[in-house]
Order: structure tokens, then sequence, then C-alpha cells
């Protein structure tokens, strides 16, 4: 592990706990919500996750001169719409997985129509934490629109309806597309949220958007190789599902060794892209390491 990559460690070990506490606080339903839904998205949204959408939200945020505080509903936000499209991916009609974060997926754990119900909680009470944040009305009604956008059907939404057609077109052009929505669309808008609670110059907010492209293809690849190589428990999810389930894969199309050096060279261009931030890009570039080093 590269030496930054370590210390970085340690600051997401910090901030993830400030993170998680957010999460559980803006779950904190009316009497009026079932309790058993309640459970179900706490089942998911608390369970063990690497939380880097929402460290990105704070990362880019405080690169800009904002704090965690002002960013934590946008990255609350985010993650919340994370975890929705996670309990969904895992659903019997999509890749019909029984393990997620290292437990049961949520319809394993409850039921069908209850996974379903908890990721549709999520997706709505995002947008009600975004709205209703101490954000200025401006920056919020900017990050709802942005977070939308990215989730919605031309972006992830989107990019998961073609992640599931039996009749792909095979090349890598698509592929990319592809990736580009269903992972790259969160990892940008995470960084974009961070940008707009800052009040980022224009300059900045394009600089974050280079890197964040670059960082979600990066990640998606590297995903694609852990369903290859990767350990379960590690990941705690399943492995070697993507190849009997027709999916598009990087390693699938170009092969382990070409993916392993698109994904790096993507993390060089990736920290490039923040050289105007000085030292107060470390983290994010570390995060940029860290996705290409990890193995969960
Ligand atoms: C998994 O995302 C889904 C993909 C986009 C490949 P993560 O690997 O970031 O999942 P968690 O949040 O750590 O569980
Ligand atoms: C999931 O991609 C992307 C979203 C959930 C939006 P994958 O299907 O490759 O993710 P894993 O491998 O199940 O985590
Ligand atoms: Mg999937
Ligand atoms: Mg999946
Ligand atoms: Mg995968």
């Amino acid at each position: 592990m590269t030496a930054n990559v370590s210390g970085f460690l340690d600051y997401a070990a910090t901030a993830r706990v400030t993170v998680e506490q957010a999460l559980l606080q803006f779950t904190t339903m009316g009497s009026d919500c079932p309790p058993r839904l309640q459970e179900a998205m706490r089942y998911s949204l608390l369970a063990k996750s690497k939380r880097l959408r929402p460290l990105l939200v704070l990362m880019a945020a405080e690169a800009c001169g904002s704090n965690e505080q002002e960013a934590m509903p946008a990255a609350v936000a985010v993650e919340m719409i994370h975890t929705y499209s996670l309990i969904h991916d895992d659903l019997p009609a999509m890749d019909d997985d029984d393990l997620r974060r290292g437990q049961p997926s949520s319809h394993k754990q409850f039921d069908e129509g209850m996974a379903i119900l908890a990721g549709d909680g999520l997706l709505t009470l995002a947008f009600e934490v975004l709205s209703c944040s101490t954000l200025p009305p401006a920056a919020a009604a900017r990050c709802c629109a942005a977070l939308a956008q990215a989730a919605g059907p031309c972006g992830m939404v989107g990019g998961q309806v073609d992640d599931l057609a039996d009749d792909k077109p095979e090349t890598l052009e698509h592929l990319m597309h592809i990736h580009a929505r269903k992972t790259g669309a969160l990892f940008r808008v995470s960084l974009k949220m961070g940008g707009l609670v800052a009040d980022a110059t224009d300059e900045q907010l394009a600089a974050l958007d280079t890197y964040g492209s670059c960082i979600g293809l990066a990640f998606q690849i590297v995903d694609d190789l852990l369903d290859v190589r990767g350990d379960e428990a590690a990941l705690g999810k399943r492995t070697r599902k993507d190849d009997g389930h027709g999916k598009l894969t990087y390693p699938g199309m170009i092969g382990i060794e070409a993916s392993e050096s698109r994904a790096q060279s993507l993390v060089e261009q990736a920290c490039a892209a923040l050289t105007s931030f000085g030292g107060r890009a470390e983290h994010l570039t570390a995060l940029a390491r860290y996705v290409v080093e990890r193995n969960r």
C-alpha cells in the first residue's frame, strides 16, 4: 500500500464514523413509518461499507474551503441513493445476489416487497434530507437537481437498464457508457455536491468533475476485476457472477492485465486534474490510489 493511502485510511476511518452517526440520525423516522420499514432501511444503510461517495462529498467540500458539518446532508443523501441502488441491484429480477455488505441481501433478510420499498424509502428520504437541510436554499436546490439527474434515467438508473439488457453491443464504447452512468454518475455528483456546498468556482467544479469521471470508471473496472479474482469474505458480496450473467465487463472485454493498466492510468489522470488544489487535494489523491489498490 502506498504511503499516502495508509494516511488516507486513518482519515477515512474517522470520517466514516461521523457519516454513520449522521446516517443513523437522518433515519429516525416519525411514528407513521412502519417500524419494519425503518429497520429494513437501516439494515442496508448502516451495514459495513467503504462509504466512498459520502467521503468524496466531504473531501471535495473541504478542498474547496467548506467543512464536514455543512456538507453532511449531501453526504448522507448520496449514501442513501447508493444504498437503495444496491438493494435493488441484488433483487432476483436484477443481479439476484444473496449477500451484500457482508450480510444477507435485503430481500433475503426481509422479503422482496420490503426490499423494494426500503429502496424506495431511501431514495425519497435522500431528497427530503437535502431539501430540508441547513444549506442555503440556492445550494440545496442545485444539489437536489444534480443528484436527481445523476441518479435518474440518464444517469445511474439508465446505466442499470443497459447493464441488464440481453442484446448489448459488445463494444468498449458501450461498456464505458454503461459504467459511466451506473457507477460514474454517483461519483461525479458526490464531488459536485461537495463543491456546490462550498460555493466552488466553475474551474474547481470542472477539475472535480474530471477527477470524478476518471475515478468512477477506475472504480468500476476494479469492481469488475474483483468479481473475477476477489475474495467473497473480504468483499462481503458474491464473486464470479458477472460472466455467467451476461455482463459486459472490462476484464471480459480487454483482459485482466489491460484492465489493470487502464485503471492505473485513469487514476493518474484523476490526480493530474487536481493540481490546482495543491495540498488541499491530498485526501482526494489518496482516495484515487486506494480505489485501485483496494481488495474490498
Ligand atoms: C458497489 O459499490 C456497487 C458498485 C457501484 C460497483 P461499493 O463497492 O462502493 O459498495 P459499498 O458502499 O462499499 O458497500
Ligand atoms: C452495481 O454494479 C451498480 C449499481 C448498484 C448502481 P454491480 O452490479 O457490478 O455491483 P455489485 O458487483 O453487485 O456490487
Ligand atoms: Mg448490477
Ligand atoms: Mg450487482
Ligand atoms: Mg460488480
